[in-house]
C-alpha cells in the first residue's frame, strides 16, 4: 500500500465530509466480510454470474439477504451488475475478472479480505475495550474471538508464503544457509497464531524442525490443524506457553517472534526467553511493525493504520496483565532497541529487507 498524504481537516465542513466517507467506507468493509464468510464472493468465482435465488442457493444463505447484499456490492461499485433495469429477481451480478485474487484466494499476495475480517474482530469486544480505557485494565485476546486471529492469520499468510523462505530468512546468510545444512536445524516460533509462519519454514526447509509456543489454546488448536492439513505435522509442533515463561527451555538454532512482541505485557522477558532459546551466537528474528521513528501529526496512512489498531486492539491486549510495558502497535525502532538492550542482547541488526509495514530486527549476543 502507498501512503498518501496526511488528511488535515481544513475546516469543520471538510471534517464532516471526511467523517461520512469513513463511515461509507466502515460499512463497505463490513459488507465485503458478509461476503467473505458467507462464501458469496467464493460461489460467483466459482459458479459464475448470479441472480439473488442463484447464490442463495449456492450458499445456502436466505434469498432476500442475498439481494440486498448483491445491490449493495454493485452500488458500492465492487460487484458488477450485467442487466441493473431487469426486476429485482431477474439481475444478475458478477465478480469482475481478476478480482478473485483480492476477494477470494488466501494464498494470493493482494487478499484483503482478511483486512475486513481482522477489523470486525477489532470490534467484537467493544464495551470491553470501552470499560478497558476507563479502569486502565486490559481485554483478553481471546476476547476478540475467531476474527481477529483468522484474519490477523489471513493477512500476514501470503507473505508467510512468498516471502519468509524465499527473502526474508535468506538474507541472513548464515542463518539461511544452517536451516538448509545437517543435522536438522531447529526453529522456535514464538506467538505463531495459526502456524503459517512455521508451516511455511518447515515447507521452505525440508530438515528443519519448528516449535511454535503461543498462548491462546484455540490458536494452538486451530495451528495443530493447520500443520496437519499441509503435510508437516512430523515437523512441526505446537505448545500452549507463555512465551515469556522463565521455565522455556530448549536448544534452537534460530527463534523468531512475528508481529507479536508489541502485543505483550512483557516483552523483555520474551526476548530474554528467546536469548535463551538460542544461546550465545545464536540469533533471534523480530519482525515487528514499522513505524515512523518518532510521533508526526497528522500521520500517513500506514501511521494512521498502526494507531487504528492500537487503540482497538493491541494495547488493550497488552495492558491484561499489570504491571505492562503498555506498548501498543506503534512500536518505534528506538523503543524495540531499548527492550533488546534489557534483555541482554548485544548487537541489533536492521536487515534491508522492503517491505511497507514490517521491520526487520536481528538481535544477537
Ligand atoms: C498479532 S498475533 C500474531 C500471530 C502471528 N505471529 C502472525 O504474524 O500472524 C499475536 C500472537 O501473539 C500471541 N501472544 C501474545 N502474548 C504472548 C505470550 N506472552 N506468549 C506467547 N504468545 C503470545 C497471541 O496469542 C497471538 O497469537
Amino acid at each position: 500500500m502507498q501512503a498518501i498524504d496526511p488528511v488535515a481537516p481544513a475546516s469543520p465542513e471538510a471534517l464532516g465530509q471526511r467523517l461520512f466517507g469513513a463511515t461509507v467506507a466502515a460499512l463497505d468493509l463490513f459488507a465485503v466480510h458478509l461476503g467473505d464468510r458467507l462464501g458469496y464472493y467464493r460461489a460467483l468465482a466459482e459458479g459464475g454470474p448470479a441472480t439473488a435465488t442463484e447464490l442463495a442457493e449456492r450458499t445456502g444463505t436466505a434469498e432476500r439477504y442475498a439481494r440486498e447484499w448483491l445491490e449493495q456490492q454493485a452500488v458500492t461499485g465492487i460487484l458488477g451488475c450485467d442487466n441493473p433495469e431487469a426486476a429485482a429477481g431477474d439481475r444478475r451480478f458478477r465478480l469482475p475478472a481478476g478480482y478473485e485474487a483480492v476477494l477470494v484466494d488466501p494464498d494470493s499476495p493482494t487478499a484483503a479480505a482478511p483486512m475486513a475480517q481482522i477489523v470486525a474482530g477489532c470490534v467484537k469486544p467493544l464495551p470491553q475495550i470501552l470499560a478497558a480505557f476507563r479502569s486502565g485494565g486490559g481485554v483478553p485476546y481471546e476476547e476478540y474471538g475467531d476474527d481477529l486471529a483468522e484474519g490477523q492469520a489471513g493477512t500476514t499468510r501470503p507473505q508467510f508464503r512468498h516471502q519468509l523462505g524465499q527473502e526474508w530468512l535468506p538474507a541472513m546468510t548464515d542463518v539461511h544457509a544452517r536451516l538448509l545444512a545437517e543435522p536438522l536445524a531447529r526453529v522456535a516460533d514464538i506467538g505463531m497464531g495459526l502456524g503459517w509462519s512455521s508451516i511455511a519454514i518447515a515447507t521452505a526447509y525440508p530438515k528443519v524442525r519448528v516449535d511454535g509456543f503461543d498462548l491462546d489454546e484455540a490458536s494452538v488448536a486451530a495451528a495443530r490443524a493447520n500443520a496437519t492439513a499441509a503435510g508437516v505435522a512430523d515437523r512441526v509442533a505446537f505448545q500452549v506457553r507463555d512465551a515469556g515463561d522463565p521455565d522455556l527451555a530448549g536448544r534452537y538454532d534460530l527463534a523468531l517472534a512475528i508481529e507479536c512482541i508489541h502485543d505483550m505485557p512483557n516483552p523483555v522477558a520474551v526476548l530474554g526467553a528467546m536469548r535463551r532459546l538460542v544461546g550465545a551466537g545464536g540469533t533471534v528474528l523480530i519482525v515487528d511493525e514499522k513505524v515512523a521513528d518518532r510521533f508526526v501529526a497528522p500521520g500517513d496512512d500506514v501511521e494512521r493504520y498502526m494507531y487504528g489498531f492500537s487503540v482497538l486492539h493491541c494495547l488493550p491486549v497488552g495492558m491484561t496483565e499489570q504491571p505492562s510495558a503498555a506498548t501498543g502497535t506503534v512500536i518505534r525502532e528506538s523503543t524495540m532497541r531499548r527492550y533488546a538492550a534489557e534483555a541482554g542482547f548485544a548487537a541489533v541488526e536492521t536487515l534491508p529487507i522492503a517491505h511497507d509495514f514490517f521491520r526487520f530486527y536481528r538481535m544477537t549476543g
